[in-house]
C-alpha cells in the first residue's frame, strides 16, 4: 500500500484486480492527476496544480467527507468523495475555493478550457429540454449523504471501478443510517449518466446545467 502513496498511475504492469481504501495525504499527487485526466473542461483541474492540491488538502482534512480510492498495481486509478455531513461541508466551502490570484492565473493560462466550458454549458441547456423526470421522483427520500466527485483514470475505465466506488459509498451511507444517497451530474455527461442510471439512481428535475440523482437504499 505504501508503494502507492503520491504516485501518479502509469500504464505498465496493470492487474485487473485492486482494492478500495480511504485516501491519505500522500495520495494527493495521484488524485490531482486522475482529476486532470478526467475533467478537461474544469479550470480547477486544468489550471495551476497548486490550486488543485489545495482543494484536495482541504477535502482530506475535512471531517465532513470521506475520500475512497481504488488502488491497483501500486497506483491510484480512481476515487470518490462522499459527503457525510452536509452542513459542515457547506460551511467549509471557503476552504476549498481557489484563491483569487491563482484563479485569475488559471483563467488567463487556459483559454481553451474556458471556451470548452462555455460550449459545454450551451450543449447542456439543449439537453435539459429533453430530460424526462420519472413520476415517482418526488417520493424519493431526501439524501443525507452525497457523492461530491467521482472519477476513474481513462486507462482503467469500463472495468467496473466506478461501480465499485459507488457501491462503497452506498454501503457507508447504510452504515451511517442513511436511507438514500444523492449526487449531481452535468447534463450531457453521458458516461456518468449511464453509470448512475444502471446503478439504480433516479434523476430529479434538472437544476441549471446539472441534474440531481437519488438512490433509495433498502
Ligand atoms: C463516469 C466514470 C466515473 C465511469 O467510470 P468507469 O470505471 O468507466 O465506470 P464502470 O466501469 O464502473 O461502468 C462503466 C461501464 O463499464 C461496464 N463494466 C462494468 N464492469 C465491467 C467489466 N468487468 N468489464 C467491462 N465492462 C464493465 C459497466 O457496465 C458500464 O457499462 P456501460 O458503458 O455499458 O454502461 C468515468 O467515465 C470518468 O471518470 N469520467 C470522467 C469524470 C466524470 O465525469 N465523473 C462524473 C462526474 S458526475
Amino acid at each position: 500500500m505504501t508503494r502507492a502513496r503520491g504516485r501518479a498511475p502509469t500504464t505498465q504492469g496493470l492487474s485487473q484486480d485492486g482494492r478500495l481504501r480511504r485516501a491519505a495525504g500522500g495520495d494527493i499527487e495521484a488524485l490531482v492527476e486522475v482529476c486532470r485526466q478526467s475533467f478537461p473542461r474544469s479550470l480547477r483541474w486544468q489550471g495551476t496544480p497548486r490550486g488543485a492540491r489545495q482543494w484536495w488538502q482541504a477535502v482530506l482534512a475535512s471531517p465532513a467527507a470521506e475520500t475512497w480510492v481504488f488502488e491497483s498495481s501500486g497506483a491510484v486509478w480512481g476515487f470518490c468523495v462522499l459527503v457525510i455531513d452536509p452542513d459542515t461541508w457547506l460551511r467549509e466551502a471557503g476552504r476549498r475555493q481557489v484563491p483569487l490570484l491563482l484563479g485569475l492565473w488559471s483563467l488567463a493560462s487556459c483559454p481553451a478550457v474556458v471556451a470548452a466550458k462555455i460550449w459545454g454549458r450551451l450543449a447542456a441547456a439543449v439537453v435539459r429540454r429533453t430530460c424526462a423526470v420519472p413520476p415517482d421522483a418526488a417520493d424519493r427520500p431526501d439524501p443525507k449523504t452525497w457523492v461530491e466527485l467521482i472519477a476513474v483514470h481513462p486507462v482503467r475505465r469500463g472495468g467496473g471501478v466506478a461501480r465499485q466506488l459507488l457501491e462503497a459509498c452506498e454501503a457507508r451511507t447504510r452504515d451511517l443510517g442513511g436511507a438514500a444517497i444523492g449526487l449531481s451530474v452535468e447534463l450531457g455527461n453521458e458516461q456518468a449518466l449511464r453509470l448512475y442510471e444502471r446503478a439504480g439512481y433516479v434523476g430529479m428535475a434538472p437544476a441549471g446545467a446539472r441534474r440531481v440523482y437519488v438512490k433509495a437504499l433498502p
